[in-house]
Order: structure tokens, then C-alpha cells, then sequence
């Protein structure tokens, strides 16, 4: 979920855990090079690596502009493809206020050179951030206006969390950490070295021949349709798995909805981590 306070509160991200996944493998595979620029720009705020930003746009979003928040970025999170239709539409993405769009945007801004500094350290974070959000299925699917299924409420193993667990958040954390036994803490505080260990795991399964899959090529000039290609996937798997895979009434979810869930997960943080490593490594050249 979101760092978000709130019942009604929508969820929009990978929790951080997911996040602090994904730039941990990502990390691991920087050209030393980007490596270099990265931790130059992170320690602008004094940071040292990319987990400890991974999930600050989260906490933006539902804070006032008087009070330093950025509500107008809400939307960036995600895109709303219609489950049933066959794939992404530019009307999909209001105003280009989507992160179909944003995310080529931020990425062009972190590569300018000419651009200051501070404002390419905001848009290293977006960009860290938004490449693990597209990965998420159903940041790139709603179905009946479900708000990428925030509106859908589930149990899971039995438990509601108070009634707040609902398929959106089941995706960004709760099966993550059923199967990891990471937890988020008050206020949202994770452990970033458990996330560690398991970002560790999950880079160690992925081979060479998936990497070179994955990784888009010819960056940046091509990272639009790179960005798009990845909601399309996204929203797939939010057809054939996400909501495929829900009971035909009820919503209680448990063993056999997990083992469908956890194996696209796992390799959408996967994913996702050698995908944001290639987008640094493009925008950040020596
Ligand atoms: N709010 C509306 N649609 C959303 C989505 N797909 N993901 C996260 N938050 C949303
Ligand atoms: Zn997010
Ligand atoms: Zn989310």
C-alpha cells in the first residue's frame, strides 16, 4: 500500500518492501559508471542507496502543496487499461498524467546533463519508484472501475487487516510478505536489510538469457515504447492471473490464489530490477 493514512486511503504502489526489492537488484547490476552518478546524486540528500528513496514518491502524494507535498502527482503511479480491453490507448492516459507517460519524461530528465543536479536526484527517485510500479499488474489494469482493484475487497488466509486488505493491496505487499515473512512496520518502516537478502534471492534466479529477454535496447531513444510494452504485459497478467484467478464468488482468498500470485510476482520484481539497472545504465553513461 501507499504511505497513505486513511480507510479510504487507495493503495498505489508496490509496498516498500517491493520497492527497496527492485532497487536492490537493480544495484547490483549498475555499469560502474551509472553506479558512480547514482551515489553522487543520492548523496545530495545524503543517501547511499537507491532502497532508501525507492518508495519517497510515496509519500507525497496525499500531503498539501503548502505543506511540501505534490498531490497532483498521484496519478503518475499508474494506468487504468480497461482489463477487457486489448491493450494500452493513449485515452488511457489523461492529460498524459499516467506513468506511461511520466516515466520516458523523468527518465529524459535524469540523462540531461545540463539539468540541476536537485532535479535530476527528484527524478533518479520517480524513476526508481515508477519502473517498479509498471511492473505491478494491476497498476496497469482496473476492471469495472475497480481503481486497479482497490475497490475490491478480500480476505486472505483468512484475515481482512480491519477490512483494508483488498486486491490491490494483496498485490503490492501482503503476498510478498506472506511468502517472504518481510513485514512493514508503524509508519510504514521496513527492514531494509531483509529486503536485502531477499532481492539477493530473487537476482540469483535470474539468468543471463532472461536479463538480455528482458532489457530494452536501444536506450533511451526507444524507452516509450519499451514503457508501453511493459503496461501491456502488466495488464495481461492482471487479465490471466490477477483476475483470472479470483473465485467465482466470494474473494476469500488463500493457498490456491497464492501459488497462481506468487510466481508473477516474483518475477515482476525481477523484472522490473533489470529493467530500472538498463534504464540507469542508458541515462547515466560515463
Ligand atoms: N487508483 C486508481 N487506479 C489505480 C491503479 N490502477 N493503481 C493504483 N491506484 C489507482
Ligand atoms: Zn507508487
Ligand atoms: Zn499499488
Amino acid at each position: 500500500m501507499g504511505l497513505g493514512t486513511g480507510a479510504a486511503q487507495t493503495a498505489y504502489a508496490w509496498g516498500g518492501n517491493g520497492h527497496a526489492i527492485v532497487a536492490d537488484i537493480a544495484e547490483a547490476r549498475l555499469t560502474p559508471a551509472a553506479a558512480r552518478q547514482v551515489a553522487d546524486l543520492l548523496a545530495l540528500e545524503g543517501h547511499r542507496t537507491m532502497d532508501q528513496v525507492a518508495s519517497w514518491p510515496d509519500t507525497i502524494g496525499h500531503i498539501p502543496p503548502d505543506k511540501g507535498g505534490a498531490p497532483e502527482t498521484l496519478p503518475w503511479h499508474y494506468v487504468d487499461i480497461d482489463v477487457d480491453a486489448p491493450a494500452y490507448a493513449a485515452a488511457d492516459c489523461p492529460d498524459r498524467n499516467c506513468v506511461v507517460e511520466r516515466l520516458p519524461e523523468l527518465a529524459r530528465v535524469l540523462g540531461d546533463a545540463r539539468a540541476p543536479r536537485a532535479r535530476r536526484l527528484v527524478a533518479l527517485k520517480w524513476v526508481v519508484h515508477l519502473v517498479g510500479d509498471i511492473h505491478q499488474p494491476l497498476h496497469a489494469a482496473e476492471r469495472d472501475h475497480d481503481k486497479g482493484g482497490n475497490m475490491v475487497k478480500v480476505s486472505y488466509f483468512g484475515e481482512t487487516r480491519n477490512g483494508h486488505l483488498n486486491l490491490h493491496s494483496l498485490w503490492d505487499e501482503a503476498i510478498l510478505e506472506h511468502e517472504t515473512g518481510l513485514t512493514t512496520g508503524p509508519h510504514y518502516t521496513i527492514d531494509l536489510a531483509r529486503a536485502r537478502q531477499e532481492a539477493d534471492i530473487l537476482n540469483a534466479r535470474i539468468t543471463p538469457g532472461q536479463a538480455a529477454a528482458w532489457a530494452p535496447q536501444g536506450l533511451p531513444g526507444s524507452l516509450d515504447p519499451t514503457v508501453t510494452a511493459w503496461a501491456n504485459e502488466s495488464h495481461a497478467l492482471a487479465r490471466d492471473v490477477t483476475y483470472a484467478d479470483l473465485p467465482k464468488t466470494g474473494n476469500a482468498l488463500g493457498d490456491a490464489y497464492d501459488q497462481a500470485a506468487w510466481p508473477v510476482i516474483q518475477i515482476r520484481l525481477e523484472q522490473a530490477g533489470v529493467r530500472l539497472a538498463d534504464v540507469l545504465n542508458a541515462a547515466l553513461p560515463g
